[in-house]
């Protein structure tokens, strides 16, 4: 499997089979470092690190995973450089291209990452955007590997703000990789119907049944429950109007009943507002599958960055 010199803006880029590589070098790289072995497959590589959000789980990612195979990351916040004030996506993405090897970026608009990507001529890893956050999915795929076995098969449903990055990219993750996917949330919370239907070509290829419902019986059979907060990064306005929409969709030990099943595990991606999307008590019992799932983000963008980037066998 090669990728190397490719970018990553969202998982329709990728097969199935580029996905399974990605997660088995996470796993790989993953046991290593739990030995205490690190790598050098970054080795005179500089890499940017572009946050026009915050972050700590991706920007922390990013910086030990590049660190650790050797690489110099580069943190550029919001205020640090020109970007978006004083200069164009186009012109900061030549400068950057000719000084770094890869860059990740973080901010608003998909439109952005695709722009950095096209006029920087080098791998970028898109670290969130309004739209999608597909590096959280090779997090929550390794997760589910390492609690649950084999994704395929298995149903994961989505429960919360049906149309943020999470759920979108957690659509196109599933349905690509046979993993049965339920959206579940008020109808004015749905997915856009053209990416549904991207998202059902996949998911009739790979063997897997996407579901969008308002109808709470939609979590029966639930390997995983997901969810995510109510109001993404930019949008504390609709905070009021959101919680009073989303208050019959908390992940709360009664919904947890409904899947019917004793091994169901709870993810997600953090921050957490407890109380809010997922109770105190829901949260707790699976803390530690959580913060799996979160220590998991490190070795999953390492592998991103290995496989795109890495000076290894390909
Ligand atoms: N899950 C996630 O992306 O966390 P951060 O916002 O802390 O990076
Ligand atoms: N939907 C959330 C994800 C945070 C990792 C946000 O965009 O703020």
């Amino acid at each position: 499997m090669n990728l190397y010199g490719r970018s990553f803006l969202t998982l329709k880029d990728f097969t199935p089979e580029e996905i399974s590589y990605m997660l088995d070098l996470a796993a790989d790289l993953k046991a290593k470092k739990k030995q205490g072995i690190t790598g050098n497959s970054l080795k005179g590589k500089n890499i940017a690190l572009i946050f026009e959000k915050p972050s700590t789980r991706t920007r922390c990612s990013f910086t030990i995973g590049c660190i650790d195979e050797g690489g110099h990351p580069e943190y550029l916040g919001r205020e640090d450089i020109q970007f978006g004030h004083k200069e164009s996506v186009e012109d900061t993405a030549r400068v950057l291209g000719r000084m770094f090897d890869g860059i990740e970026f973080r901010g608003f608009s998909q439109e952005t990452v695709e722009k950095l990507a096209k006029y920087s001529g080098v791998p970028v890893w898109n670290g969130l955007t309004d739209t999608y956050h597909p590096t959280q999915i090779l997090a929550d795929f390794l997760t589910m590997r390492e609690h649950l076995g084999e994704l395929k098969g298995k149903k994961l449903v989505f429960v919360g703000d049906g149309r943020n990055n999470m759920a979108n990219s957690l659509m196109i993750g599933c349905s690509k990789m046979g993993v049965h996917f339920t959206n579940l949330a008020p109808k004015s919370l749905w997915p856009e119907q053209s990416l549904v239907d991207t998202c059902k070509e996949y998911a009739d290829a790979s063997g897997s049944v996407i579901t969008i419902t308002d109808d709470l019986a939609g979590v029966e059979g639930a390997d995983v429950v997901y969810t995510d907060v109510w109001c993404s990064m930019g949008e504390e306005d609709k905070a009021a109007e959101r919680v009073a929409l989303l208050r019959p969709y908390q992940v709360n030990s009664e919904l947890l009943a409904r899947t019917g099943k004793e091994n169901t595990i709870f993810l997600h991606c953090l921050p957490a507002v407890k109380g809010y999307e997922v109770t105190e008590e829901v949260f707790n019992k699976y803390a530690d599958v959580v913060f799996d799932e979160a220590e998991n983000r490190m070795h999953t963008i390492k592998a991103v960055m290995v496989a795109t980037l890495g000076n290894i066998e390909h």
